[in-house]
């Protein structure tokens, strides 16, 4: 009574202050480098991309978490923080980094349980992880869907579309690059195991087979 013990809900305010905290690291990150680094002229290299990727990896985990009955706030903010080290460290090293970047951050910011950080850790640590996801908690295999799912459906086409353009191919081009959109999100499709990530999958999958043969109709030399 009177006083409430604080458990592992994290406010909307923390929520947003983590986030702001996320962005800024990105942004950090890619200032540090020295110029063309990392080919940062190409959108989905820079911090503004990823910030959108994490942000829509957010709302699809929490998405499967609520419906899977996971632990919503440890997937959330596992989703948050998932991507953090990206820009600066190796693709191989970026889990393990952003998992160090977390548990510093929270340790200093309000008061979690060890046992809260603890498993947003393991999330971010565990989310390159290429196995079964069955073999993982709940709250990582969230995150590994949602973060599978963020490159497939409308949303993956129009980022594959725009990479064509810096890379100067031609629109005639669209169909293969289409279909590489396609055999990513089959992939995705057969590694999800929540049912609840398998029928966002297969929503997906379909608006890029729509687009594909919207694109097919209306462009006569695809069909050759
Ligand atoms: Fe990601």
């Amino acid at each position: 009574m009177g006083v409430e013990i604080k458990e592992t809900r994290v406010s909307d305010a923390e929520f947003e202050a983590m986030e702001r905290f996320v962005f800024e690291y990105l942004s950090a990150s890619v200032e540090k480098e020295d110029e063309g680094g990392r080919m940062r002229w190409y959108p989905w290299h820079s911090a503004q991309y990823r910030h959108n990727h994490i942000l829509n990896v957010v709302s699809l985990a929490e998405e499967i978490a609520r419906k899977e009955g996971a632990d919503v706030d440890v997937t959330r903010v596992a989703a948050l923080f998932h991507d953090v080290a990206k820009l600066e460290a190796d693709q191989e090293m970026h889990a393990e980094a952003g998992a160090r970047v977390a548990r510093e951050y929270l340790n200093s910011h309000g008061e979690y349980p060890d046992s809260f950080v603890d498993q947003v850790c393991r999330a971010i640590e565990d989310h390159s992880y290429q196995g079964d996801l069955r073999d993982l908690p709940l709250e990582t295999q969230c995150l590994i869907e949602a973060d599978l799912l963020d490159k497939v459906g409308a949303n993956g086409t129009a980022l594959m579309l725009l990479r064509m353009g810096y890379e100067a191919r031609t629109h005639m081009d669209a169909d293969e690059m289409v279909d590489r959109v396609m055999e990513r999100g089959i992939d995705a499709a057969n590694r999800v195991r929540s049912d609840t990530a398998e029928s966002i999958a297969h929503q997906r999958l379909k608006r890029v087979r729509w687009f594909r043969e919207w694109l097919e109709d209306e462009v006569a030399a695809m069909g050759e």
